[in-house]
């Protein structure tokens, strides 16, 4: 059984675009990530922080716009229409979630497809579902890249996506059935019938369902692969904080079962904001004409 590296292939994926970035001719602008970070909440101003850090560390630009959180609509609409006629802006991020009086999916449309590197614009979508080129939500695009890097065999194999939300578990699925990946795909969510069964009969299974310990053994194949997207807190008073982070699967006791498996903390956490930096520097060597993006 091989228990994923998340921090070590995050470092080669890192690398390799810290040198196409450095092999940029010297008269040429850098690529550039902007995040509108709405509010403080704690979570998300780590998130941001997190992507500034790595924009940082392969020589990518980055900007952090912040938003009161009692704006108006209005107020944020024009921050995003800045953005988008922003030509040093390659790609941005509105920092989910929004305060209550922001209708987010009006704000998410707002946002130019082009630069649109979340993937979240029903136009990127379009293009994901048709199969072609586009900015790929950075969850599933993390976990496509941990599929590659493991040489994990996908042809014919059945797959059970758990959950069905539009950023992870849906365009999970679409994903794995594309030609090339060929995976036979199962979609399970919160009304399947004999949830146990269908996982029991996956080769890998992808565990997206945001509730803790949620996969136990029994639901798992022996020699299965085990990717576990979850980030559910639980509360351990023997922690300095009171609580720890675990994902959506049995851990200790799956990881006797699987051939595979993506610990949390870890694991496809770690490969997110990768992800989303490498969907900016796709809109960059588009918008500069620049082939291999
Ligand atoms: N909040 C938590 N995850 C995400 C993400 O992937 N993108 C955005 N925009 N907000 C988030």
């Amino acid at each position: 059984m091989k228990i994923f590296d998340g921090k070590q292939c995050v470092t080669a994926l890192k690398a390799n675009l810290k040198q196409k970035i450095e092999e940029l001719p010297e008269n040429k602008r850098k690529p550039k990530l902007a995040a509108l970070l709405v509010g403080d909440l704690a979570a998300s101003q780590l998130y941001v922080k997190n992507k500034v850090k790595t924009c940082e560390e392969i020589g990518m630009i980055s900007e952090v716009i912040r938003a009161e959180e009692n704006i108006s609509h209005n107020d944020l609409l024009e921050i995003i229409y800045r953005l988008n006629s922003d030509e040093t802006v390659d790609g941005y991020i509105v920092q989910l979630p929004l305060p209550k009086q922001i209708d987010e999916s009006k704000i998410l449309l707002a946002i130019d497809p082009k630069k649109d590197v979340d993937g979240f614009h029903p136009h990127n979508l379009g293009l994901m579902l048709l199969g072609l080129e586009t900015f790929v939500p950075a969850t599933p695009k993390g976990i496509m890249s941990i599929l590659k890097s493991e040489k994990i065999k996908t042809a014919g194999a059945h797959c059970v996506v758990i959950g069905r939300s539009n950023i992870v578990g849906t365009p999970m699925a679409l994903l794995l059935s594309r030609k090339g990946i060929d995976c036979t795909v199962t979609l399970v969510h919160s009304q399947t019938k004999n949830i146990k069964e269908f996982c029991a009969s996956a080769d890998i299974l992808i565990a997206a369902i945001g509730k803790a310990n949620f996969v136990t053994a029994d639901m798992v194949k022996d020699g299965a692969v085990v990717i576990d997207v979850g980030i559910n807190r639980i509360d351990d008073p023997s922690t300095p904080k009171g609580y720890r982070v675990v994902g959506d699967v049995d851990f200790e006791h799956v990881k006797e079962k699987a051939s595979f498996i993506t610990p949390v903390p870890g694991g496809v956490g770690m490969l997110t904001v990768i992800s989303l930096i490498e969907n900016t520097w796709m809109s960059f060597c588009r918008t500069e004409n620049i082939a291999n993006g």
